[in-house]
This record gives structure tokens, C-alpha cells and sequence, in this order.
């Protein structure tokens, strides 16, 4: 038997909400289950409603490479990266396979993958006005004029798969992040 409740609060969807889920739920609609096992014991499960979608494969990346994707639309553009060091957010053995937007969050500069520094595991310099992320710290700027980190899509990896299941911040130009959904 499974329950399901939508909310807009997120901060009242479920008392075991931590920090990290909270800011990848920002932006999209929540969606609390409460399913009930073969024992009948509760279990919460937390949807934030992006879509899922099957992004690249495991074997097809290697250290310093980066590969474009779209998500959770065709029209917003990300890379997909494998840094030479473990990352936060990063997944795979090695934790250091990683997803980031790239519009820059200052003024919409473009940063593709003649910007992404595998030797310093940045995404930068922006051609506009030369903001740097570092992609080990969850696009954190370390340099330019940004304010804002770069926004993270969240990752899983299912076999040879690396699975897209959200974002981490706001799209530069949104209101809101489409999910896709
Ligand atoms: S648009 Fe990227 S630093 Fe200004």
C-alpha cells in the first residue's frame, strides 16, 4: 500500500530532510511517499521530481574528459566530467565522476569543454569576466565575479550508467529549474 502527499513546504514534507536533499529539492515540487513493507513497517521516500535520465556510460569517460549532455530539458546544456580527484558530490569508484551546468550563474557567460582545467579540476575561466569553479567543491568560485556556485546536476551511477536525478541551484535566467518532468 503506498501513500502519496504533496507539499510546497519543504521544510514540513518530512522531519528527515537534511541540508544536502533540501537544496536539491529547491526549485521543484516535493513529493513524500510513505510505502509500508511486507512487515508492515513504514519507510519515507523523498521524490523532488526531476526526471531521471540516463546521461553517459562509466567506460566511455576517462580522467580530463568532459562530454556534453542536456537535462533536464533539451535545452540546457551541461558537462559531464571525471576530475583526477575525488569530488564532492562525485560518484563511481573513485568518486570522480561529476555533472555541472554550463552557463555561468554571474551573466550567462558560455564555458564548454575548452574551459574545463582537468589539471586544477576547474570549469573556467568564463570568457566574459573570468570566473573560475571549482568542480571538487560543488562549483564553488574560487575567482571572477560570480556570487553564486555553479549549479550541480546530481548523479548515480546504476551498473555502467551515470544517472541525472537533480540539481543543486538555480539555472542562470530561471525563476525556476524545469525538472524536466
Ligand atoms: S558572465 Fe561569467 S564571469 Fe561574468
Amino acid at each position: 500500500m503506498t501513500q502519496s502527499v504533496k507539499t510546497k513546504a519543504a521544510g514540513h514534507a518530512c522531519s528527515s530532510i537534511n541540508r544536502r536533499n533540501f537544496l536539491i529539492l529547491g526549485g521543484a515540487s516535493i513529493t513524500v511517499l510513505a510505502s509500508y513493507g511486507t512487515g508492515g513497517e513504514a519507510q519515507e521516500l523523498v521524490s523532488s521530481g526531476y526526471t531521471r535520465k540516463v546521461i553517459g556510460k562509466v567506460s566511455d569517460l576517462e580522467p580530463g574528459r568532459a562530454i556534453a549532455f542536456s537535462y533536464p530539458n533539451d535545452d540546457i546544456e551541461n558537462l559531464l566530467m571525471m576530475l583526477t580527484e575525488e569530488a564532492g558530490g562525485g560518484v563511481g569508484e573513485a568518486r570522480n565522476i561529476v555533472a555541472f551546468n554550463t552557463i555561468c550563474p554571474h551573466m550567462g557567460g558560455y564555458m564548454g569543454e575548452s574551459e574545463f582545467r582537468s589539471e586544477h579540476s576547474v570549469l573556467g575561466p568564463c570568457p566574459l569576466h573570468l570566473s573560475t569553479f571549482d568542480l571538487t567543491k560543488h562549483g564553488m568560485i574560487v575567482s571572477g565575479h560570480a556570487v553564486e556556485s555553479l549549479p550541480q546536476i546530481v548523479l548515480e551511477i546504476d551498473g555502467d550508467d551515470i544517472v541525472a536525478t537533480g540539481v543543486m541551484g538555480l539555472f542562470y535566467g530561471y525563476s525556476h529549474n524545469p525538472t524536466g518532468a
